[in-house]
């Protein structure tokens, strides 16, 4: 009997999972277009499983936000930071206002260590950790041949692939907190 019952449980989460398309959101800024192209990759595959949007930094609405589920931040390292766009937008957040939310931040630089190129994608993850985030992946950067690109060859694949990674660990994410919520029924 428990049995049966067990099972209808698991055909009711499949199916809520099925139900509830994970959305989206891919804030980049991008002063030559290089980020641009890399958010662009990760949204084309994330596309594939999600409700994916990009925005710029400077035209994020805050109020927007509300329903995400999984959030990737990016921009170009600049003078070993983020860009101003980027500072303006992650000071924008408010603290612990984005709760329950999967993020992970990435950026374009120099292929050279980080330690000497600076790493912006560091910068945005741990702004992004104020705001309760959980980051389901370290920040990861993409290279440019040089300031104002191109891109290394096989970048924006490996855009694709990192954001993929992405996606199976926000479902893997996802089930372990269905099934801990089911066990304290
Ligand atoms: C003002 C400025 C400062 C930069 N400083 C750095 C830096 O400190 N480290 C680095 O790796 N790249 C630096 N770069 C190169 C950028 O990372 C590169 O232009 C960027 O990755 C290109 O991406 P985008 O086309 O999206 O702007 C700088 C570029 C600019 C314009």
């Amino acid at each position: 009997m428990w049995r049966r019952y067990l099972l209808l449980v698991k055909v009711c989460l499949l199916n809520e999972r099925k139900r509830h398309k994970m959305n989206t959101l891919i804030i980049y800024d991008s002063t030559f277009g290089n980020t641009a192209q890399i958010a662009q990759a990760m949204a084309e595959r994330l596309g594939e499983h999600a409700t994916v949007r990009t925005a710029l930094a400077t035209e994020v609405d805050l109020t927007e936000m509300k329903e995400i589920d999984l959030l990737l931040v990016g921009g170009p390292t600049q003078r070993h930071g983020v860009s101003p766009a980027m500072r303006t937008l992650l000071k924008s957040f408010p603290r612990r206002s984005l709760r329950g939310v999967s993020a992970a931040a990435f950026d374009t630089r120099y292929h050279m260590d980080a330690w000497k190129s600076g790493s912006a994608a560091h910068r945005i993850a741990s702004r992004l950790k104020r705001t309760g985030v959980l980051l389901i992946m370290p920040p990861e950067s993409f290279f440019v041949t040089q300031r104002e690109g191109p891109l290394e060859d096989g970048e924006l694949e490996r855009a694709a692939r990192w954001a993929e990674e992405i996606f199976e660990r926000f479902e893997t994410s996802r089930s372990v907190q269905q099934d801990t919520a089911e066990a304290r029924k």
